[in-house]
């Protein structure tokens, strides 16, 4: 079996759902359940036996240490930390404590583990940390996508506290021979995605007849992957990639950002069109930016698809309209996550921006 850690999130739950759905290997999902972690997401797994769910801390050392002495997991993948940007801005504490002090502890557990293991397993065995492309910090229009050996700059309290991360992770397979994986992947989008990034913030929104706010002059490029398509590449370098290595994973899909939010409105208009032919795109508001913005990232992923044949099953188009047809199809998952918690979050990152 495997443990896999913060799978009641965005990304963790669309990979625990498609394992389910393609391995009759089991899963123990390990999740925290902060405002990020969503159980519902999982909801068609709730009669599964191949998969167990354990609210914890990745941070608790000991009950990381009891579940893998009871479990024998062949391999552990980290999705768990905290995520968004801008709430990293409001308040850094947290991603230091989860992404960077947790994923201490969680190795330390693994490490501990993965040494009392017998020779065979031991070498099986494999720590697949799941990162971004946001450790590389921010390019210049006309500079080369990121490759695996790009210098480390990351710019917000996120992308820092995920860096500190994954030098961990390869301080570990350095030092003590822990058998590690490293990806560094793109924004993803899909479904399941919390309301508060970009996409999904933004089809919730226009719904809502409300504003879609813009930050700056909306020009800030991004390279967008399709969630299931990073699940199938973190499968790929968990079966083939070689120990102590870093897999970039990305959609070679960069955009700018006002770019997106007219295609979200475009689709809208023409899947659930307003009275007298009026469109979405007229709730546009730009407002005022993110302190620290990055402006550009771009992944170069052909080490992946090179070394281990992995390649995007879907293209940006494909991809955006199924995304925008779930939110449409599954507004009670959306009803759901506008919690109490949510609307605070709303008030206190919009209302200062003017
Ligand atoms: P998310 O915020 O949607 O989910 C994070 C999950 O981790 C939640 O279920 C939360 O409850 C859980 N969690 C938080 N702290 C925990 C703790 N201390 N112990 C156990 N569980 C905890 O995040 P996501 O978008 O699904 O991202 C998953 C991973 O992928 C993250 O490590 C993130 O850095 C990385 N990543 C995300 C993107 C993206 O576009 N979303 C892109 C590249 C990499
Ligand atoms: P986000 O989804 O938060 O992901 P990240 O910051 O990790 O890339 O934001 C994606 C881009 O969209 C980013 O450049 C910030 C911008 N953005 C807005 O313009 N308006 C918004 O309301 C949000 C949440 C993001």
């Amino acid at each position: 079996m495997i443990l896999v850690t913060g799978s009641a999130g965005f990304i963790g739950a669309n990979f625990v759902l498609d394992w389910c759905a393609q391995y009759d290997e089991s899963v123990i999902n390990l999740d925290k359940l902060t405002y990020a972690g969503n159980l519902e997401s999982l909801a068609s797994l709730k009669d599964n036996p191949r998969h167990i769910f354990v609210q914890g801390d990745i941070g608790d050392a000991k009950r990381v240490a009891r579940l893998l002495a009871e479990h024998q997991p062949r391999a552990v993948i980290n999705f768990a930390a905290e995520s968004h940007v801008d709430r990293s801005i409001h308040g850094p504490e947290e991603f230091i404590q989860t992404n960077v002090v947790g994923t201490f502890h969680l190795l330390e557990a693994v490490r501990a583990y993965w040494g009392g293991l017998p020779d065979a397993e031991k070498s099986a065995f494999r720590f697949l940390h799941v990162s971004t492309d946001e450790v590389y910090g921010s390019l210049a229009k006309d500079e080369p996508a990121f490759t695996e050996t790009h210098r480390y700059e990351p710019n917000s309290p996120y992308s820092a506290s995920k860096a500190a991360s994954d030098h961990l992770v390869r301080a570990y397979h350095h030092t003590y021979g822990l058998p590690v994986l490293t990806t560094n992947c793109s924004n993803n989008y899909g479904p399941y995605h919390f309301p508060e990034k970009l996409i999904p913030l933004l089809i919730v929104n226009a719904l809502a007849g409300k504003p879609l706010p813009v930050y700056g002059d909306g020009q800030q490029i991004r390279d967008w992957l399709y969630v299931k398509d990073h699940c199938s590449a973190i499968r790929c370098v968990l079966e083939k990639g070689r120990v102590g290595e870093v897999y970039n994973v990305g959609g070679w899909n960069e955009k700018a950002n006002l770019d997106i939010v007219h295609i979200v409105c475009g689709l809208l208009d023409e899947l659930r069109p307003q009275a007298e032919g009026k469109s979405y795109a007229e709730q546009i508001t730009f407002v005022t930016d993110r302190p620290g913005h990055d402006r550009r990232y771009a992944i170069d992923a052909r080490k992946i698809e090179r070394e281990l044949g992995w390649k995007p099953a879907e293209t940006f188009e494909t991809g955006i309209r199924k995304t925008v047809q779930w939110y449409l199809d599954n507004q009670s998952w959306v009803n759901n996550v506008l919690s109490g918690d949510y609307r605070q979050w709303l008030e206190k990152n919009y209302s200062e921006r003017a």
